[in-house]
């Protein structure tokens, strides 16, 4: 299948690439110096030129605190854009993978989250994100919206939450961490693997894709240093202790209400894998 990929270069969009390529399937990946998506005829013309059969959106504003006093910036890519991918895809009848976020929701629920439930993001990012749900759902009938949670990768130049904890934890002063805000961790490998068997199918619509399992940041901190077999003096703390600009769920955990859901590994598995990754060369770096 011939597979366009826009923020190639970001997180999940590295992940999405490698393994899209892995499974044989020509993969056209532009990073945003190929392609702005708020550049609606660029978006237009590179979309026909290259003519794929379906689109998968990993581009995104993802700073959620930033958003908080950029909100028209980060609705422009993540709402406005989405849209321009979603129509320009529809156009030459292709389909449209859009990624989005578990911040649509307001964590107010006491069980994980599905599909059907209402949405009411607390935040601006949450806010764009679910505009753009909407946007690419109005511009291509052949959409998958998947609503993913707390993500951790390989192939990414900025910090996620597993290097942060690595770090600081190797600094040997107490660590911090929130216990009121419970998600879904999930390794980008494994949720690229679920993308790319949920783009062969029809099932359209909005799909909740997620680390299998739940668990606090607290909690997620704690298996870090268990599996990387770091002592760290790790403590608990309320979000009220840990004020930042953007309010976040106290609930985002993802299950999904579809018969046969694409299912991920447990979020503990993909941290395994996620810490092994790290831990072996890449083949350039391999002495011959
Ligand atoms: N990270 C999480 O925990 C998380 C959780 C739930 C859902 N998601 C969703 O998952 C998707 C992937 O997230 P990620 O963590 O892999 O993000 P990421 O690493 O921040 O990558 C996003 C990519 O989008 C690019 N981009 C930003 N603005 C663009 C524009 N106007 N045109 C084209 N590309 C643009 C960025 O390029 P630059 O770096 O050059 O700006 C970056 O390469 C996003 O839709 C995000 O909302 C993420």
């Amino acid at each position: 299948m011939k597979i366009l990929i826009t923020g190639a270069s970001g997180m999940l969009g590295g992940d999405f690439t490698v393994a899209a390529r892995e499974l044989g399937h020509e993969v056209i990946a532009l990073s945003r110096s190929d392609l702005d998506l708020t550049d609606q005829s660029a978006v237009e013309t590179l979309v026909k030129e290259h003519a794929p059969a379906t689109v998968v959106n990993c581009a995104a504003w993802t700073d959620v605190d930033g958003a908080e006093t950029h909100e028209e910036e980060a609705t422009e890519v993540n709402a406005s854009g989405a849209g321009y991918l979603g129509a320009a895809a529809a156009a030459i009848g292709a389909s449209i993978c859009q990624i989005s976020t578990d911040y649509v929701f307001d964590g107010a629920k006491e069980t994980p989250y599905v599909e059907s439930d209402p949405t009411s993001p607390i935040q601006a990012y949450g806010r764009s994100k679910l505009a753009g749900e909407e946007t690419v759902r109005a511009a291509n009938p052949n959409h998958f919206i998947v609503r993913t949670s707390w993500l951790f990768g390989v192939a990414n130049q900025k910090p996620n939450f597993v290097e942060t904890m690595l770090e600081v934890g190797s600094t040997g002063v107490p660590v911090k961490v929130v216990h009121d805000q419970v998600g879904s961790p999930t390794f980008t490998g494994h949720l690229a693997a679920g993308l790319a068997r949920l783009i062969e199918t029809d099932s359209y619509g909005i799909h909740h894709m997620a680390g299998t399992g739940e668990c606090s940041w607290y909690e997620f901190a704690e298996e870090i240093f268990r599996q990387a077999q770091m002592e760290v003096d790790l403590i608990p703390i309320d979000t009220a202790a840990f004020p930042r600009p953007a309010r976040r769920p106290a609930n985002s955990v993802l299950v999904s209400e579809w018969e046969t859901p694409i299912m991920l590994p447990e979020w503990k598995t993909g941290l395994a894998e996620y810490l092994q990754s790290r831990r072996t060369p890449s083949p350039d770096e391999v002495p011959a």
